[in-house]
């Protein structure tokens, strides 16, 4: 019989998928140039040339049997190496092969240190705006996601509103910095804030809080934004990254979890992971793409462009009357919609072709989302639209 559960899901639209197929079928009705589509988190720039020249190396000088064979389940112990030296030597810490789990993306690094810290039942406290795909994560180990309502003015973390949400039945936050919908960098101060939080918690409760800190966009920071490196600031936690944004290899699903040496059963962590793969039936990821990361592990695409479309963006629909924190990184923006019903508004912006992520579906309503992962032309002709937009309220 067809699994209820997962039937039950195909009935929870997917919104931004649906809007990104709107936008598809609209392309092919009035053209490509003349929709603004920006609803997909989808990297618009390619990778560094160095990426597929890796691969071509890797292919001719390895033998097939190696590059093509089954792996370790961590993932290879000598990129295992690599990325443990490459934090050590930009973040200053002291991670080791043995903290380090290779997986399929940040999707997969997320679903892998939920589960290693948890039991089902517990509860998983994240902030909104949140990543929609936290709740099937969560909902997929047995746990319970608890958000912590969103600061709108700083979209910093609600620190009054955490402490009301706390409880012993919390084994991990979850937060995301830069973060997507907004944008947003969690500040030194914050993150230091939420650490001596969770310490006084962890005492309290007498059992470990894990921090699962999901930075797919750790790179994506833009210039002077104070950004620190969260494991540096709370022992109890478990890096997730990927290489889908810095290096725009989304579709080769490739990322790791690394586990802080300070934490609570660092290694166990990483020990117990190949078992929770082998129960979701992910073991391991491809050995030529981690091999190729391995070799490009500090390598970055031209970012830069996505800080040149957020200052023209920014500073445009400041100018047209729109409210917005200005984005520290990523290629999102999340400003409040000119009325309260953010579904309302995107759909008067779908009539000028505008197509955005309403915030209801990151448990933010009254804002929308702009993915601005576009070529630059494209921001600049659409400025006109947002100009119109903020006239239809009055702006
Ligand atoms: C906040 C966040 N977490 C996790 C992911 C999943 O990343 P990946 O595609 O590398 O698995 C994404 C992807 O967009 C994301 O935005």
């Amino acid at each position: 019989m067809l699994s209820k559960r997962y039937t039950a899901m195909l009935s929870e639209k997917d919104i931004i998928f649906e809007i990104a197929g709107y936008g598809r079928q609209r392309a092919q009705e009035i053209g490509a140039d003349n929709v603004f589509d920006f609803s997909l988190g989808n990297p618009s720039v390619p990778a560094p040339p160095s990426v597929n020249q890796t691969m071509t190396d890797i292919l001719r000088e390895r033998s097939s049997l190696e590059v093509h064979g089954y792996g370790p389940g961590m993932g290879l112990p000598e990129v295992r190496d690599t990325v443990a030296q490459s934090l050590n030597r930009r973040f200053g810490m002291n991670y080791e092969r043995g903290h380090i789990f290779m997986t399929i993306g940040a999707a997969g690094a997320v679903a892998h240190a939920l589960r290693a810290v948890t039991e089902p039942g517990d509860e998983i406290v994240a902030f909104a705006p949140y990543f929609p795909e936290y709740r099937p994560y969560t909902a997929g180990a047995g746990l319970n996601l608890r958000v912590v309502p969103a600061n709108v003015d700083t979209l910093q973390i609600n620190f009054e509103a955490l402490e009301e949400i706390l409880n012993p039945k919390v084994a991990a936050v979850l937060v995301n910095s830069p973060n997507n919908p907004s944008g947003v960098v969690l500040s030194t101060p914050t993150v230091r804030r939420l650490a001596g939080l969770l310490e006084e918690k962890q005492r309290e409760y007498g059992h470990p809080i894990y921090l699962i800190s999901d930075e797919p966009y750790r790179e994506i920071r833009f210039t002077g934004v104070d950004s620190p490196y969260i494991a540096a600031c709370y022992p109890n936690t478990i890096t997730c990254y990927s290489f889908s944004k810095s290096i725009s290899l989304p579709g080769e699903r490739i990322g790791y979890l690394a586990v802080n040496p300070a934490a609570e059963q660092a290694e166990k962590i990483v020990e117990v992971c190949p078992q929770i793969s082998r129960t979701i039936g992910q073991n391991g990821t491809a050995t030529l793409m981690q091999l190729t990361v391995a070799k490009c592990i500090e390598e970055t695409s031209e970012l830069s462009i996505y800080e040149h479309n957020k200052d023209r963006l920014y500073r445009e629909l400041i100018r047209d009357g729109f409210t917005c924190v200005e984005p520290g990184g990523t290629f999102y923006m999340f400003p409040r919609s000119l009325e309260p019903d953010d579904v309302a508004f995107c759909q008067q912006a779908r009539e000028l072709e505008l197509l955005f992520v309403p915030g209801s579906a990151f448990g933010c309503p009254g804002h929308f989302r702009i993915a601005y992962c576009v070529p630059e032309e494209k921001v600049i002709r659409a400025l006109p639209r947002f100009r119109q937009l903020a006239k239809r309220y009055g702006k």
